[in-house]
Parts: C-alpha cells; sequence; structure tokens
C-alpha cells in the first residue's frame, strides 16, 4: 500500500513464534514457563476486580511497581522503568538512540526482533557473526555505532558471556550498550551489580519467563537516571496496565516461587543436554530455559515437521537450517519430546 514510509513497505516485519490454541499442542517453541505463575498473582488479580479497579488510568511510572522491583533488586526507584515486557523497553531504546542511519550493533544469530525495530527507525545494522563458541566477538567491542546490544543469555544458543567480559564491551563503547537479560534468572551471574559504574549501561528484564508471566506483559530496565528520565519521553503516559501492574507485584512478592521453578527448569535442562548428546546431537552449553541442538550439515526441518505433527512445537530458524531450538516444559513433556526424536532417529530426516 503507497501509504506507508518506504522502509515500513519493504521490510518484512517480525514473525512471533507460533502460539496454537491453548492445550493442543506441547509447546516448547517460544521459551515459556511450564509453571503457573504464583497462586498469588491469581489471588491480587481476582480482589483487584472486586474493586472498581478498571475504570481507572494506571500509575504511568508503576510506582509501586518500581518500589517492589527496587526492594527486590536493591536498585534505587530513578534507575527502573517498567515496560509492557521488555519488547516494549527494548522498542523505546531503539527510538530513543537511534536518527535515520545511525548504527545498531549486535553479535548473531540472537534474538531477530533487534532487525525489526532498526528497520523502523530506518538504522543502519551491523550484525556481527557470534565466533563457534559464542564467545563475545572483540569487533563488537572496536566497533563505533549508535546503540549496541548483547543478548545474555543468548536466544537462540543459550550461551552465556561472562560478566567480566561484558564489563569490556561496556567500558571500551561510547554507546548505549543495552544487556537483554531476558533469561538471567536461569544463568549463574548477572550485569547488576555492574551498573553504578557505567552510566552507558542498560540492563532490561522480563517477568514473562523466569516468572511465568508471558501473557501479562511486564518487564523493565535498570540504567542510570539520566537515561531512564530520556526514555521516558519516549514512552506512551498509560503503557502498563493495572492489572498488569498488580501481577507483577505479587509475582515479585512470591520470589521464592520462581526461584523453586526456575531450579526444576535448570535440572531439566541438564538433563536433556546429556540426551540430546547421548542421541548424538550438538548440544550448546545453556544458561536460559531452552537448548539448540545441532546436527552439523543436516537440515532438521523435517525432523521440526515431524515433531509438529505429533503436537510438539519447537522452533526452526530458516537462517539455522541445522539446528532447532527447544525450550524446556515440565519433565513429562521432555520424556515426549525425546521418545518422539528416538522414534524418527530412525528416519531419513535424521
Ligand atoms: C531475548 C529476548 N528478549 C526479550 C524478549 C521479550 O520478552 P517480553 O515478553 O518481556 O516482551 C524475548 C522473548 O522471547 C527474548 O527472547
Amino acid at each position: 500500500m503507497k501509504y506507508f514510509r518506504k522502509n515500513i513497505q519493504n521490510m518484512p516485519g517480525y514473525t512471533p513464534g507460533e502460539q496454537p490454541g491453548e492445550g493442543e499442542y506441547i509447546k516448547l517453541n517460544t521459551n515459556e514457563n511450564p509453571y503457573p505463575p504464583s497462586p498469588e498473582v491469581v489471588d491480587r488479580i481476582k480482589s483487584c476486580l472486586a474493586h472498581n479497579f478498571l475504570s481507572l488510568y494506571p500509575p504511568p511510572l508503576c510506582q509501586k511497581l518500581r518500589q517492589q522491583i527496587s526492594r527486590v533488586y536493591g536498585i534505587p526507584v530513578e534507575w527502573i522503568l517498567v515496560g509492557n515486557g521488555s519488547d516494549e523497553l527494548l522498542n523505546l531504546a531503539f527510538r530513543a538512540f537511534l536518527d535515520p542511519d545511525d548504527t545498531v550493533s549486535y553479535p548473531v544469530p540472537t534474538y531477530t526482533l533487534y532487525r525489526t525495530l532498526a528497520h523502523i527507525q530506518e538504522a543502519r545494522v551491523l550484525e556481527i557473526p557470534f565466533p563457534p563458541d559464542y564467545s563475545l566477538p572483540i569487533e563488537l567491542v572496536d566497533t563505533s555505532a549508535s546503540l549496541k546490544i548483547l543478548c545474555n543469555p543468548n536466544s537462540p544458543s543459550g550461551t552465556f558471556i561472562a560478566t567480566h567480559m561484558l564489563e569490556t564491551l561496556v567500558e571500551k563503547s561510547d554507546c548505549p550498550v543495552l544487556v537483554d537479560e531476558a533469561y538471567v534468572d536461569f544463568a549463574g551471574e548477572n550485569a547488576l551489580p555492574l551498573l553504578n559504574r557505567y552510566p552507558n549501561m542498560l540492563v532490561a528484564r522480563t517477568l514473562s519467563k523466569s516468572f511465568s508471566l508471558a501473557g501479562v506483559r511486564v518487564g523493565f530496565v535498570c540504567a542510570h537516571p539520566d537515561m531512564v528520565e530520556g526514555l521516558i519521553k519516549v514512552k506512551d503516559s498509560y503503557n502498563v496496565n493495572r492489572l498488569s501492574q498488580e501481577a507483577a507485584i505479587a509475582a515479585l512478592q512470591d520470589f521464592p516461587y520462581m526461584l523453586c521453578n526456575v531450579e526444576k527448569i535448570r535440572r531439566i535442562r541438564e538433563k536433556m543436554t546429556e540426551n540430546f548428546r547421548n542421541l548424538g546431537f550438538e548440544v550448546f552449553p545453556s544458561q536460559a530455559n531452552f537448548i539448540l541442538i545441532r546436527r552439523k550439515g543436516n537440515n532438521l526441518e523435517c525432523l521440526y515437521q515431524r515433531l509438529r505433527e505429533e503436537k510438539i512445537l519447537v522452533r526452526y530458524f530458516p537462517e539455522l537450517p541445522d539446528s532447532l531450538r527447544i525450550t524446556m516444559g515440565s519433565a513429562e513433556e521432555m520424556d515426549q519430546l525425546v521418545q518422539a526424536v528416538i522414534r524418527f532417529s530412525q528416519e531419513a530426516c535424521l
């Protein structure tokens, strides 16, 4: 249609993972949590609905939620901005930091939304391939850009870059460096302790994964107060709805519940890493709630399709044809997956 800006007309648009109807599939394709959110979350939402809660606009800066995040993570309130999922916060960063033709740089393969956001902004994209072991590409440190992004743990590899390496990147970059920590609760360390030394660093978090709240859409970014002030200018006034704010507060108040689920998922991840290696796959060492399995040189689209026919959804990326990304589901779901893969191993596609 002729009405769109040229770059919007020409860009392909982001393709989210498939979201089929509830209960139909074993869903291991979009890195959701197999366990339900804390019961406190459901109670809080119910009690909100008992009052005349929905007729008022939400608090624009999510003040109560920011205070709760501040208590849990030990970061002052002015260093926190809440978003409608961390996707919104990524979006704000692209809009706030990138003029047309400015450069955004990040290692690939990674979360493909970064490319889409760059296209919307008419920014130049400098995608730097990860080395085969998914360590930090030194070119990312050395290059000059208007925004750098590091997804850590990375998706789809699940691999993790140690905090001291990440510090080198932030220290040597004279631009904002956004660390996307969507999966960091499943890892052993995180970048928050670096924040007060580096005013150019932003750390994005989400409640979608470890807190089982993907449907509620709450994320937050931690950064120097001047960064937060700037991003606030760009966001919608009422970007996080009232129910979501309350649900997120309740989830953060039940922090041990999240830790307990994360521990279960980590154990399943270790077991699945071993199982798939025994089945002859390369499995990258994962610090996330998913693993990337690979049969070098083989196209795994056929395995993906066969699993789909069995109502098991995993993620196939056309740009990584010899790999599949598998979200860690419950122990029972993972058993079904492994049994199906063993059955299909006999077939020509493996
Ligand atoms: C690396 C990464 N960052 C951010 C997000 C977005 O999370 P949210 O649900 O908070 O928007 C995802 C979602 O899959 C992700 O994989």
